[in-house]
């Protein structure tokens, strides 16, 4: 199976995690838009959902495929999250943001009652950190928050366009790709990064994940997160 078809998979497996009547937070990469297309399908079968968009570039899709929207301003409680990974470990901490939405997808993810990830095999990892680490910084910042990251352990470079010039995410800021090599202490990490004035937002989403649907082949693994020790 291709890594294509197992991010079919796995988006298609998502669905048995929505309910009529549901407000749905859709993803954005390649896996998640899988997950709205079939998404869509119901919609026109019937089902009655109402979708919250993480990025400008999700909300297009939604729309072009017949999936009402709305928006946080009016809930702010989500049934259920549908979104992809750049990297799952095994207690479900991720790494997110390699399509650059990562700011949004963790306000929509906070807000959702169930957060599913769905993902194909290569994005199970045993520790994070292979993938670079998109941090979202405000451009003003961007000098000072690139220098103190770099004092973190992490080789830093602004994410760019075939032109040359900063790629810009839906909030207008801009993206440093970090490389830590292996985050042992994703918790740890997160709450450093979080601490730099002029960081908007980070790709560590730790503890957030309810379920994630890898697909392996033949088959859709489905992983829960470890119950919170006392
Ligand atoms: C978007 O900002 C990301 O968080 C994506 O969810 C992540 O990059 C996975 O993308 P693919 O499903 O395209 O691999």
């Amino acid at each position: 199976m291709s890594a294509d078809d197992e991010k079919m998979a796995a988006a298609r497996a998502s669905l048995r995690f929505v309910q009529d009547g549901d407000i749905v937070g859709l993803g954005s990469g390649s896996t998640a838009s899988y997950a709205i297309k079939f998404l869509a399908e119901r919609v026109q079968e019937g089902l009655n959902i109402r979708g919250i968009p993480t990025s400008a570039k999700t909300a297009a899709l939604a729309e072009s495929l017949g999936i009402p929207l709305t928006t946080l301003d009016k809930f702010q409680e989500i049934n259920v999250d549908i979104d992809g990974a750049d990297e799952v470990d095994t207690h479900l901490n991720l790494i997110k943001g390699g399509g650059g939405a990562l700011l949004r997808e963790k306000v929509i993810a906070s807000a959702s009652r169930k957060f599913v990830i769905v993902a194909d095999s290569s994005k199970q990892v045993s520790v994070l950190g292979k993938f670079p680490l998109p941090v979202e910084v405000i451009p003003f910042a961007q000098a000072l928050v690139t220098k103190k990251i770099s004092a973190l352990g992490a080789a830093v470079k602004t994410r760019q366009l075939k032109d040359g010039t900063p790629y810009v995410t839906d909030e207008g800021h801009h993206i440093l790709d970090c490389s830590f090599g292996e985050i042992p202490d994703p918790a740890r990490l997160a709450h450093a990064l979080q601490n730099i004035p002029g960081v908007a937002g980070h790709g560590l989403f730790v503890d957030m994940a309810s379920v994630a649907l890898i697909a392996k082949g033949n088959q859709v693994l489905e992983l829960n997160r470890d119950p919170p020790t006392a």
